[in-house]
């Protein structure tokens, strides 16, 4: 039987989740739960959840707080967590006395299931973690209304166990989905409008499928998509350094509709964290990637994540970190502060001692050089000429459009009449760290 109730979902932490709410939101739908914008208009809330820091953990505890005093108003209201934080917390949500259930990143078919068991009982959960599930043959309802760039998962999970990091707990095995099922679900994109996807998994460089005795690497995939659907940019994220070969470099140089930008994770500049941080690869393999890349693709755009203070960090090795952002002259980064996470190798081993001011002090150094890196590779473009894709109206006037260059930088221009969609050529006229300001040609 189908329901007739309405849901609201908000989405916290990586693209992953973001792609993972439209999976959800083609199970309801399907179940007969129909979207609305507002929690106050909706029978259930649902919260996609990020467990990678403390921080974004506690960004849900502050929601829930808010929707406790929804609950006292509206009783009927059902509310749920989903994704990485459910999967960390678990029945931990049971004493807060707001949350009816919980399901983890590989229970969403379970979604309807569950949502009715919470009518008959005070808390339900579903957190099993599973080494074959990839939401198959089940087509994501796209909520961004934009119809302009779209996410597509090609991997679940993570095998890397990264010291620090959670994702591996929280998500569980790596799983590839089927080269068939991602070239449908970029398809029905293409047709819907869409004029970019983003490839995404936590290392998408290990994507890996057999099928009728034929397997198929990352570099292939992108091979085909990228003679398939010759009209689309095509993006993808992460990319681990360890697994970045000469072939996808190659690959990405070779078709002009594969963006010139590759999202590459430090993490640290210094061998002794690396290591100890399982990365498993040195500042001179990575400087190493840098250079083939840079040699083969000229003018790629090139952004990285970074943080600082992680368990032993010296003064030492936080100048190497800054030494190596120097040396690459990253666009754009991703920085943060150690945050100790419940059940990593790094919270059992390693003692969290970088005091909290030192972590601080760190992070805003890398954050103030990141700054002057940004502006001069935005200094660097000026008088250049880019295609850019238009996103929609400018934030700051109506009377500009935005876009992104294929190196992923934003540029302002004004508008002519453009509509999101639209493909114009431009030339860069003067910048911000952030933004670049240009005009048509
Ligand atoms: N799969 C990607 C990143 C996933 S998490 C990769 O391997 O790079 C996104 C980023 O969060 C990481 O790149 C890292 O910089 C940061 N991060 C992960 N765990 C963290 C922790 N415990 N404390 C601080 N930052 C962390
Ligand atoms: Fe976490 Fe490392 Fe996996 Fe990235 S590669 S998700 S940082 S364990
Ligand atoms: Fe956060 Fe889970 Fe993504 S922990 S970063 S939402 S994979």
């Amino acid at each position: 039987m189908k329901e007739n109730k309405s849901y609201y979902i908000e989405t916290f932490g990586c693209q992953m989740n973001i792609a993972d709410s439209e999976v959800v939101a083609a199970v309801l739908y399907d179940a007969g739960y129909s979207q609305v914008q507002q929690p106050e208009a909706a029978d259930l809330v649902l919260l996609n959840t990020c467990a990678v820091r403390d921080n974004a953990e506690q960004r849900v505890w502050n929601k829930l707080q808010h929707f406790k005093g929804l609950k006292k108003k509206h009783k009927p209201l059902k509310i749920g967590i989903l994704g990485c934080m459910a999967q960390r917390v678990g029945n931990g949500f049971e004493q807060s006395k707001v949350v009816d259930f919980i399901a983890g990143p590989d229970s969403y078919r379970n979604l309807p299931e569950l949502i009715k068991q919470t009518s008959s009982e005070a808390f339900a959960s579903a957190l099993e973690l599973s080494r074959t599930e990839t939401y198959e043959a089940l087509l994501p309802r796209r909520i961004d209304q934009s119809k302009l760039s779209g996410f597509v998962s090609i991997t679940r999970g993570c095998n890397n166990f990264c010291s620090y990091c959670i994702v591996p707990y929280t998500r569980g095995r790596e799983r590839s989905r089927n080269p068939g099922d991602v070239l449908n679900e970029i398809d029905d994109l293409q047709q819907k409008g869409y004029k970019e996807i983003t490839l995404l998994g936590q290392n998408v460089n290990s994507y890996h499928q057999e099928e009728d005795g034929q397997s198929t690497g990352f570099t292939g995939l992108l091979t085909s998509i990228a003679t398939q659907f010759p009209k689309l940019r095509i993006r993808f994220t992460t990319s681990h350094p360890k697994d970045i070969s000469d072939a996808l470099i190659e690959t990405i140089a070779g078709h002009s509709n594969i963006c010139n930008h590759i999202h590459l994770p430090v993490q640290s500049g210094s061998n002794d964290v690396l290591k100890i941080m399982n990365r498993g690869y040195t500042r001179e393999w990575y400087l190493d990637r840098i250079h083939k890349i840079k040699t083969v693709i000229p003018g790629c755009g090139l952004s990285t994540d970074v943080f600082a203070g992680f368990p032993g960090e010296t003064e030492a090795d936080h100048k190497a970190s800054m030494s190596l952002m120097q040396q690459v002259k990253f666009d754009s980064a991703f920085m943060f502060r150690y945050s100790e996470r419940p059940g990593t190798y790094a919270a059992k081993h390693l003692k969290d001692d970088v005091p909290e001011e030192t972590k601080i002090r760190r992070l805003n150094e890398l954050i103030t050089l990141q700054n002057q890196l940004s502006l001069e590779s935005n200094k660097n473009v000026t008088g250049k000429h880019f295609d850019i894709l238009i996103e929609g109206k400018s934030k700051r006037s109506d009377k500009d459009v935005f876009g992104r260059t294929e190196t992923n930088k934003l540029v302002i221009v004004p508008d002519n009449n453009y509509k999101p969609g639209n493909i114009i050529k431009v030339i860069i006229g003067s910048y911000t760290s952030a933004t670049l300001f240009g005009k048509a040609i």
